[in-house]
Parts: C-alpha cells; structure tokens; sequence
C-alpha cells in the first residue's frame, strides 16, 4: 500500500476470492478462506475510475467464489475461471490484447488469456514451473469448456428497468425485495442460472 500511494495508480476494487476451503486442521482463529484482489487503474483521459463495463460482466458481484483447481502440481494455482473472468471482464470480446503475468507459476493467467484469444507473458522464478506453464499451453485446447464455462456466467437475464417492472430486485432494503413468504430476497434470488453464488 505504501507503494501504491507513492505511484499514480489507484485501487479501481478490492474482489474477494473466496477459495472456499483452507489448509487449517487446527481451530485459534476461523478457517482463512477468502484472498484479495486488487484491481489497479492509473487515471488516463480525465477517466478517473475507467470505462465502464458492459452489464454482463459488471452484474457479477465483488466476491469471487470458486475453489482452487486440484489436479495440478503447483502449490497455489488458480482456478481458471478467475483470470478468466478478470480478463474476460475487461476486454470483452476483443482479441489481441497483451496480457502479463510476472509470477505465473503453472501458467493459469497465460492460458485464460490464450484461450480467450491474447497474447502473453509469463514469468517465474521456478524453472519446472515455467515448463509446466509451457506444456499446459501447448495442451490449451482441453481447457476451452472450463473457460466457456465461466463465460456462460457472464449474462445479463433481466435489466434494472426489467427487474423494476416486475417489482422484483432494485435495492437490497425496499419492500419489494421479500417473497410471498415474507422472507427477504437478495440480488442473488434474482440472478438465478449459472451463478456461483446460488
Ligand atoms: C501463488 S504462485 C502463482 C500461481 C499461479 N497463479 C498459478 O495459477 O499457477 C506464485 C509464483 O511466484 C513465483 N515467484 C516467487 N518469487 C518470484 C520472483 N521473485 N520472481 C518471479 N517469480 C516468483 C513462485 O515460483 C510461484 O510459482
């Protein structure tokens, strides 16, 4: 943080990744399960926040929920689905871009971003890992239905303007937020589909 404040970056959000499961067996403090993501802007154009996102990846919520991929050597990869939706997110569907990883490890931003039709750059400290990033790219394709996955997720069903009409979903505290039963709903009642967070 004392290094960001020093640069003309500024934190655009902070994502919760919500891997899910932890390594603790023993029980001082809750089980960690949640990591950060920190999603940089540097202020161009008189564009203080950035452009805007398209509904369909902006309706996905700051809190990332997926577990880390498990058939894969490395310690710590990521799931795919997170570069994935990071990337996916901001590009949309152009092609081309460049995208960098300085501490790929097994290579998962590399694939995400191959897969999805950029270039990339990847490096790490670790030679086996740099050559099991290698192999995984040239092995890219039976990764394709695990990133089309996380597109699948990247919908919009139903506008503001559609849910308002319906007098369904338009702020989580108003009164039509709650269900014949009288049990108040959440955005995610709403969401429905192929959602992590049903
Ligand atoms: C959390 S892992 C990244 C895992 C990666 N996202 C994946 O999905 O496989 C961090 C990586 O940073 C590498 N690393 C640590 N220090 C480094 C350094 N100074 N320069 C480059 N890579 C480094 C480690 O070898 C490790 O593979």
């Amino acid at each position: 943080m004392e290094w960001l404040r020093s640069t003309k970056w500024i934190i655009r959000q902070e994502i919760v990744w919500d891997r899910m499961i932890a390594a603790n067996i023993r029980g001082w403090r809750f089980w960690q399960v949640d990591e950060r993501i920190y999603w940089l802007y540097k202020p161009k154009d008189g564009h203080i926040i950035g452009k805007e996102l398209k509904s369909k990846h902006a309706l996905l919520t700051s809190i990332w929920r997926f577990p880390p991929e498990n058939n894969n050597p490395h310690p710590a990869p990521f799931p795919l689905s997170l570069p994935t939706r990071a990337i996916y997110s901001i590009m949309d569907e152009k092609k081309g871009g460049i995208i960098i990883d300085p501490y790929c490890g097994s290579g998962t931003t590399l694939l995400a971003a191959k897969v999805l039709g950029h270039h990339y750059i990847g490096i790490d400290v670790s030679h086996d890992y740099v050559g099991y990033a290698k192999k995984r790219l040239d092995d890219y394709k039976k990764e394709i239905p695990a990133v089309k996955k996380e597109i699948l997720k990247h919908i919009v069903k139903k506008t503001f303007k559609d849910r308002k009409e319906k007098g369904e979903f338009v702020g989580r505290y108003r009164k039509a937020n709650t269900n014949k039963g009288g049990k108040t709903l959440s955005l995610f009642d709403y969401l429905g589909g192929e959602t992590e967070n049903k």
